[in-house]
């Protein structure tokens, strides 16, 4: 990660040093949502490097390990003399203290997790604001023995004696519990102490900066030359083509590949609003029959996605030669994919970096990293919710912006089974029923995903006088903050109702809906 910065297009104003916490993203997001800008970076960062970044502030975030592991991960020392406020979260202030000569220990009856009132000791600008005896979030399960010197214990907890510590000279702090989860009553207040008061940063990143910032780098990086973008509709690869069609218009030519597996009404959507009412070039590319001749008597999901994938690289692959010739490929690539990519986790046992997997299957319908292009990748340090904003001021509808995420294969893969063109027109209208009657109750933003999928066996069912045999209908509706981990949504009877009955009544080959009650995990969102 520390080779990516030397091509960083921003300073980050906020450096965050990541120790492994699965938390370390969202202390990002949370202190970009206070509009100061923000970098994840491995702790192994090189101390010249920050020197150069020069940022307001660095975090310390929390992680896995023991101080005392063989290989806790460490930053330079060095970072407590650069005359930079730093905030050690959890691990990062332990690690703090145990570098500046303090002592922790790991006595098992110290640990403290969930929610706990704090206590406040005496008045620190880092706890402006946040109310004594609030509640935080706390995770650990070791704890601080011995401050260094030169440090003060601002807050306690009834089984955390130094809850928050700092050193005001050195603008030293730490915190043993989590500000950046929401279960944090006043852990936002903490974090704009910190970053807005302390480091003094300014909070200058916003939808408006990040588009007058970002438009000429387009410009300057492509020139006069081609570029490709493979549109899907969703909305990273819609926001990514009225960005670049701002900054540099008819030098952008979208192609969609239509396979066959969107939902009911979309690939007409999508074609009317680009092409015909936007005037961005997209070039509709029908590839139905080929991708259904594909699956034909395929079965196993794992093939069916590797078949899809192949093919639709096959088919971008010939078509954008037909189209062509292009000099630069778009890509919609955001943060999350560039942090998780970097591996920055280490194995407690071995010390060595663990890359977090992505899914081999979350890759399918995207695009292998040889190509012979050139990238632009305008959108790689946003998050999702920041995409979202930009999509929406450049004038994309709620329709594009706060669509679900739908998966690369598509309708394929909510097919359990064999595809065929009966089946993904039966599980069309029923995705429709779904989308539509969870849009009337109001409830669409609030839900993850909410979708159908069609099993592949058939039920017994009576409709007038007549016994019916037909498919059942699973309906899938899961509340989550980012999709690795899902909970189903307690959508009201009533609704369930309504979906079950227009299912049954205007779907003719489904005779019965249930409704799956798992979480991710042990189950996961999409049933292939
Ligand atoms: P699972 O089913 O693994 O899905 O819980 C997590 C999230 O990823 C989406 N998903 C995909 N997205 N290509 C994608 O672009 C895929 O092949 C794919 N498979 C699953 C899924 O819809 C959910 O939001």
């Amino acid at each position: 990660m520390s080779q990516d910065l030397v091509k960083l297009d921003r300073e980050p104003s906020i450096l965050i040093l990541d120790f492994g916490s699965q938390y370390s993203e969202l202390i990002a997001r949370r202190i970009r949502e206070i509009n100061v800008f923000s970098l994840v970076v491995s702790h192994v960062i090189a101390i010249d490097q920050i020197r150069k970044i020069n940022p307001d502030g660095i975090i310390l975030s929390g992680g896995p390990n023991s101080v005392y592991d063989v290989f806790a991960p460490k930053c330079d020392k060095d970072i407590f003399n650069l005359e930079i406020p730093i905030l050690g979260i959890c691990y990062g202030m332990q690690l703090m203290v145990k570098e500046l000569g303090g002592k922790v220990s790991s006595s098992k009856n110290q640990s403290e997790y969930g929610r706990a009132p704090i206590n406040i000791d005496t008045t620190c600008s880092l706890l402006k604001s946040v109310k004594d005896n609030s509640i935080m979030w706390m995770s650990h399960g070791d704890s601080i023995e011995v401050l260094p010197d030169n440090f003060k214990k601002i807050a306690h907890t009834d089984k955390t004696k130094y809850a928050a510590i700092s050193n005001d000279k050195k603008q030293l702090f730490g915190v043993q519990f989590h500000p950046e989860v929401i279960h944090s009553t006043f852990g936002m207040e903490l974090i704009k102490n910190f970053v807005h008061d302390i480091c003094k940063s300014k909070p200058d990143w916003t939808t408006k900066t990040f588009l007058e910032e970002a438009i000429p780098k387009i410009q300057s990086q492509v020139g006069d030359k081609k570029v490709l973008l493979a549109l899907s509709g969703g909305v990273d690869s819609s926001t990514l083509a009225f960005l670049l069609n701002k900054a540099i218009g008819n030098q952008l030519t979208c192609m969609f590949i239509d396979q066959g597996f969107m939902r009911k009404g979309e690939p007409e959507f999508l074609m009317n609003f680009f092409d015909e009412k936007f005037h961005i070039k997209v070039e509709y590319i029908n590839s139905r029959e080929r991708f259904i001749n594909k699956l034909h008597g395929i079965t196993d999901p794992e093939q069916k996605r590797k078949i899809i994938g192949a093919e639709f690289i096959r088919v971008f692959e010939e078509e954008s030669k037909r189209l062509g010739p292009f000099d630069y490929l778009a890509q919609g690539t955001l943060y999350p994919d560039v942090i998780e990519s970097a591996g920055t986790n280490i194995d407690p046992k071995t010390g060595e970096r663990i890359a977090v997997k992505i899914k081999s299957h979350h890759n399918v319908g995207g695009l292998p990293k040889d190509l012979q292009f050139k990238l632009v990748e305008p959108l790689r340090r946003l998050f999702k919710d920041e995409v979202r904003h930009v999509g929406k001021a450049l004038g994309l509808p709620d329709e594009i912006v706060r669509r679900h995420p739908f998966p690369g294969p598509g309708l394929a893969i909510r097919i359990l089974g064999e595809v065929s063109n009966e089946k993904l027109n039966c599980l069309r209208d029923a995705d429709w029923i779904v989308r539509d009657e969870i849009k009337r109750s109001g409830l669409y933003n609030e839900i993850w995903q909410a979708f159908a999928v069609l099993l592949p066996v058939k039920t017994v069912g009576v409709m007038g006088d007549k016994r019916t045999y037909s498919w059942p209908v699973v309906l899938r509706c899961v509340s989550s903050e980012d999709g690795m981990t899902a909970d189903w949504s307690k959508v009201p009877y009533e609704i369930l109702e309504r979906i079950s009955n227009r299912i049954v009544n205007e779907v003719q080959e489904v005779n019965r809906v249930v409704f799956d009650i798992t979480s991710k995990p042990p189950g996961t969102i999409e049933w292939e």
